[in-house]
């Protein structure tokens, strides 16, 4: 599988399984346990989970259950609102591995910025780093005031911002911003969403005509265009299935290529349209929604 090499000199695969709300938000039991199995038998290696969904468990029993060495694996968690600071965040992983059942995660995320924890947070990040518990460190939802608020004090850069990107959403300024500072950007929703937003089928970039048009030239569907579009665009995915089929096909994305008119024709559907969170805000309603204690 392809894979896009990590400033820090790591190897994450580009095409990830996006774990949330398999089933449902925090559900965390034998159906999210085998939808994780089922990827991974179609040949996902790169998990992207965290604390918040409430399914690490469930993810880690996928893994020991397949029975494939835990270094084929690139799984990613995340520290919540409600756990950063820095002794909390120490803790948030060390509860994050056990429930995972693994001794580290390959890729540790500041899941929401929250502008006042950043520091604390990130400083005892560096230390999960420096004792082998966190092998990378990155962020997820991180504006570009934030990333320049970090990098005043980091002193281990992070390596990935993970951000809400798709066709109706590129942000195309803090893409170029984190590459130019050699951050990966991956891509959150980047089909436009699962069922826990509820938003319908027809509101997402899947139906859009040019995602549509190109689907028939290629003989592919509207979601493998999307996920190339991003692949040859050099971001990462981390598409959520339960299906067998799009499990399988979002994977298959070696059959075509698009051209440049064609990237930039999806570029061009963006509307600044989220279907999550803003980061402007959302640590205020985090901080009322606390990771699942089991
Ligand atoms: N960092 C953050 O703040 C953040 C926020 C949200 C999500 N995430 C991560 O991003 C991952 C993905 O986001 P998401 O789950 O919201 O949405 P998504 O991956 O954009 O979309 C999932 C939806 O698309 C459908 N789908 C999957 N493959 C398809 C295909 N080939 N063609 C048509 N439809 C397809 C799925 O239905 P079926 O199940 O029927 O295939 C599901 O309804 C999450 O699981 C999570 O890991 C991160």
């Amino acid at each position: 599988m392809q894979s896009i090499k990590l400033a820090d000199g790591r190897h994450i695969p580009q095409v990830g399984f996006g774990t949330a709300a398999i089933g449902a938000m925090h559900q965390d039991d034998g159906y999210v346990k085998d939808t994780v199995l089922k990827a991974i038998e179609a040949g996902y290696r790169h998990l992207d989970t965290a604390s918040f969904y409430g399914n690490e468990r469930s993810v880690g029993q996928a893994v020991q259950e397949s029975g494939i060495a835990r270094k084929e694996f690139f799984i990613t968690t995340k520290v919540w609102d409600t756990q950063q600071g820095y002794q909390s965040t120490l803790t948030a992983l060390e509860q994050s591995l056990e429930r995972l059942g693994t001794d580290y995660a390959d890729l540790y995320l500041v899941h929401w910025p929250y502008p006042d924890k950043t520091r604390p947070t990130w400083q005892a990040m560096e230390k999960l780093h420096s004792e082998g518990l966190a092998k990378s460190l990155g962020l997820s939802n991180f504006r570009k005031t934030d990333i320049q608020q970090l990098l005043e004090f980091a002193e281990i850069k992070p390596v990935y911002n993970q951000l809400e990107l798709h066709p109706y959403h590129t942000q195309p300024h803090l893409t170029e911003y984190c590459q130019s500072k050699g951050m990966v950007v991956s891509c959150w929703s980047p089909l436009g969403s699962g069922s826990w937003s509820g938003v319908a089928k027809e509101d997402k970039p899947i139906v859009a005509d040019t995602i549509v048009t190109l689907a028939e030239k290629y003989q592919v569907s509207a979601g493998q265009i999307i996920l190339k579009w991003d692949c040859q665009r050099q971001r990462i995915v981390i598409p959520k299935s339960e299906s067998d089929d799009n499990i399988k096909a979002n994977l298959q994305l070696d059959s075509f290529t698009l051209t440049d008119t064609e990237l930039d024709q999806i570029d061009a559907l963006n509307k600044n349209h989220r279907y999550g969170g803003d980061p402007d805000n959302a640590w205020q309603d985090n901080l009322n929604n606390p990771v699942p204690s089991r």
